[in-house]
């Protein structure tokens, strides 16, 4: 009965609040070109916030392993103590790139889900990536051509193909599959960086975003699972190693390179939770804009659960916050 009651509450709401320290802490480091001061800052923030989740935590996805990364590395217990045991995959800032260069799309984000139900990428860092909506959930195939996922994406949105929207991570990997999109007569939204907000703007009501495409970050993957989960919409995956040394050690690591993924498979429970807050204005998320002593912030959080989708605007008294913690707001 206890454990149903600690279940059936919606973490995603505390987990907002993690999101936001991470964005507030971060976002003053925008435009300085300086990468490695913006992720220190949302992870030491992003870290302190976890305390007051009631939740016993344990990173499974995060800035890598203890002797490289001294904050939320895999293994690292985190939250209150007290609670349900959680999984967690951290992305303190995805796309650390676009803050620190100034270009939109970054955010600061966060999955968790009952321990033992996320997928693990072991040494796998890239894989492909295929994500829809919940109306075009069941027509994509990762196996077919690009031009027949087009063609059955649009008959499932009742749209033309040449009103397709397709989001992909602007790298030279992608020059071919680009061209193949552009030939099948779709658009293409390319984006430096951050496939997590580009994988949420197909379930965002307000954006024009209708499919996901490429070649993205593993554990940014079961990060972006932790949010779909519930919604009804699909991401398909297989794991796509970059160098000769990825696709040893995954091979050894036990992985099968032609297993495709599902939200399903990346994460096995629907008691997972999500938060993402902007830190740089993108399309999915606003970022964290500046009034005085005061700083607003736009995020999204999710349950698997009910599938619900929140969208959560916050002003922040900085003075106070940074009187109330260590870190700097
Ligand atoms: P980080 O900011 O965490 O480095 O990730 C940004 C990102 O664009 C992800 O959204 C994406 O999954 C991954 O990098 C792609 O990797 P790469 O930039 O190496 O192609």
């Amino acid at each position: 009965m206890m454990q149903q009651h600690l279940a059936d509450k919606n973490i995603a709401l505390d987990l907002v609040r993690v999101t936001e320290a991470a964005a507030l802490a971060s976002a003053k480091f925008t435009g300085l070109g300086d990468k490695e001061l913006v992720d220190r800052a949302a992870v030491d923030a992003m870290r302190i916030a976890f305390q007051s989740l009631h939740i016993k935590g344990t990173i499974v996805i995060g800035e890598g392993e203890k002797d490289d990364a001294p904050m939320l590395y895999t293994g690292e217990k985190v939250g209150f103590g007290d609670g349900l045991e959680f999984d967690i995959a951290v992305d303190p800032i995805d796309g650390t790139s676009c803050v620190a260069g100034g270009r939109p799309n970054g955010i600061a984000a966060v999955g968790i889900a009952l321990k033992g139900t996320m997928f693990n990428p072991g040494h796998s860092y890239y894989c492909e990536k295929m994500a829809v909506g919940p109306e075009a959930a069941n027509v994509i195939d990762l196996d077919a051509p690009i031009k027949d996922n087009l063609l059955n994406v649009a008959k499932a949105l009742g749209k033309r193909v040449g009103d397709l929207k397709v989001f992909v991570l602007d790298k030279p990997r992608h020059a071919e599959l680009i061209n193949q999109i552009h030939a099948a007569g779709a658009r293409v939204m390319v984006h430096s960086d951050g496939d997590i907000a580009g994988a949420l703007m197909t379930i965002d009501p307000r954006s024009d975003i209708d499919m996901l495409v490429g070649v993205g970050g593993t554990p940014e993957a079961v990060v972006t699972a932790c949010a779909l989960k519930g919604t009804g919409a699909q991401m398909l995956t297989r794991l796509k190693p970059k160098t000769e040394e990825e696709r040893e050690a995954i091979i050894k690591d036990g992985f099968d390179l032609k297993a495709i993924r599902t939200v399903d498979d990346l994460v096995t429970t629907d008691q997972c939770f999500f938060s993402a807050t902007g830190v740089t204005p993108g399309e999915l998320l606003d970022g964290v804009h500046y009034r005085g002593g005061f700083a607003l912030t736009s995020s999204m959080c999710s349950r698997g659960r009910t599938g619900t989708v929140r969208y959560i605007e916050a002003w922040h008294d900085r003075k106070k916050l940074s009187k109330m913690s260590t870190i700097e707001y």
